[in-house]
């Protein structure tokens, strides 16, 4: 079995950050199939592998850019739409992380675990690499008409998040309650 040194998991468990700004320049996609083939070890029960990684390239980004921008049009006016639209053409990489829907309420809920648990490992994976991850659910992303313009079947598919990677531009500082506020004890 490979070695490691659990002190240094921990400090890449407690490093890693939601990035917000990235540097400009794509990382590109080599890493992120490494690190995808690598969340897929993730807990899944009865091994369904409810994940669907979509690695978003330049002209769907753009696509979902606009897409974005006309949502924040109809909501909040030009001006917003404008600064969306910016704001995603300047996040130098995507992926979407779906998870297979289940009739089952159990599985469903299963399944939806074992792709955050994915994601986890995916993002784990990269930080060490000196590559960010930020997780997103913004309301544009939660629609029908989002997973109809990306050609996934609504019905099929939930979505787990849409994502941006990167370099870090900087590193958001976070913190945490006290874990005994967080810890019950029962005899
Ligand atoms: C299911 C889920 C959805 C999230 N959606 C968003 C989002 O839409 N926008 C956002 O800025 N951050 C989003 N985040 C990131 C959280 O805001 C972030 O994890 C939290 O602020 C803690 O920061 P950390 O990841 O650096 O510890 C999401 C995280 C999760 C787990």
């Amino acid at each position: 079995m490979q070695e490691f040194e659990p002190a240094d998991l921990a400090d890449v468990l407690r490093g890693r950050r939601s990035v917000n700004f990235f540097e400009p320049e794509p990382v590109g996609t080599e890493i992120l199939l490494e690190a995808i083939e690598i969340a897929r070890w993730a807990p899944n029960h009865r091994l369904t592998e409810p994940w669907r990684f979509y690695v978003i390239g330049d002209e769907t980004a753009e696509t979902i850019a606009r897409f974005a921008a006309d949502f924040e049009l109809e909501a909040k006016g030009e001006r917003a739409a404008q600064l969306r639209y910016d704001r995603l053409r300047a996040i130098p990489g995507n992926f979407i992380l779906t998870s297979r829907r289940s009739d089952d309420e159990i599985v469903d809920l299963e399944n939806y675990a074992a792709c955050c648990c994915a994601v986890q490992n995916l993002m784990l994976y990269l930080w060490p690499h000196g590559i960010g991850v930020k997780w997103t659910t913004g309301a544009f992303t939660q629609t029908r008409a989002f997973f109809e313009l990306l050609g996934i079947d609504p019905d099929a598919e939930r979505l787990v998040g849409f994502f941006w990677y990167g370099i870090p531009k900087a590193v958001p500082t976070q913190k945490r309650r006290d874990v005994s506020e967080i810890v019950i004890e029962k005899p």
